[in-house]
């Protein structure tokens, strides 16, 4: 179990390859998740640019997400713009896996 403020969000085998998934959390509403490979990346789930979800974007590219609404492009890494219209990065949420449980670091 990792340390304190992390909690269970996914199985991993429930993750679909390189699809953006969202989940609704009591504890950071909606967040984003994408796996690629045996890697986890989190981020919240509304687009810095007018707030549309990123579980509704696609990867376009190794670790690129790109949002479903306007086309901009960030990196699901560091939650960095690669492409307007955004202009500010994704809030990105700290992940750790134990054997097949995704855990996400909750607001203190
Ligand atoms: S809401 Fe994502 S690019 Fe506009």
């Amino acid at each position: 179990m990792p340390e304190e403020n992390f909690e269970k969000v996914a199985a991993l085998d429930d993750l679909p390859e390189g699809t953006p998934v969202g989940v609704e959390l009591p504890s950071c509403g909606s967040i984003c998740l994408v796996r690629i490979g045996s890697d986890v990346f989190a981020c919240e789930d509304g687009c810095s640019h007018a707030e549309y979800p990123m579980s509704e974007g696609e990867m376009v590219d190794d670790y690129v997400i790109e949002c479903g609404l306007h086309g901009a492009q960030f990196d699901v890494r560091t939650g960095e713009v690669l492409e307007v219209p955004a202009t500010e990065g994704l809030r990105m949420l700290e992940v750790e896996i134990e054997g097949n449980d995704v855990f996400v670091r909750s607001e203190e």
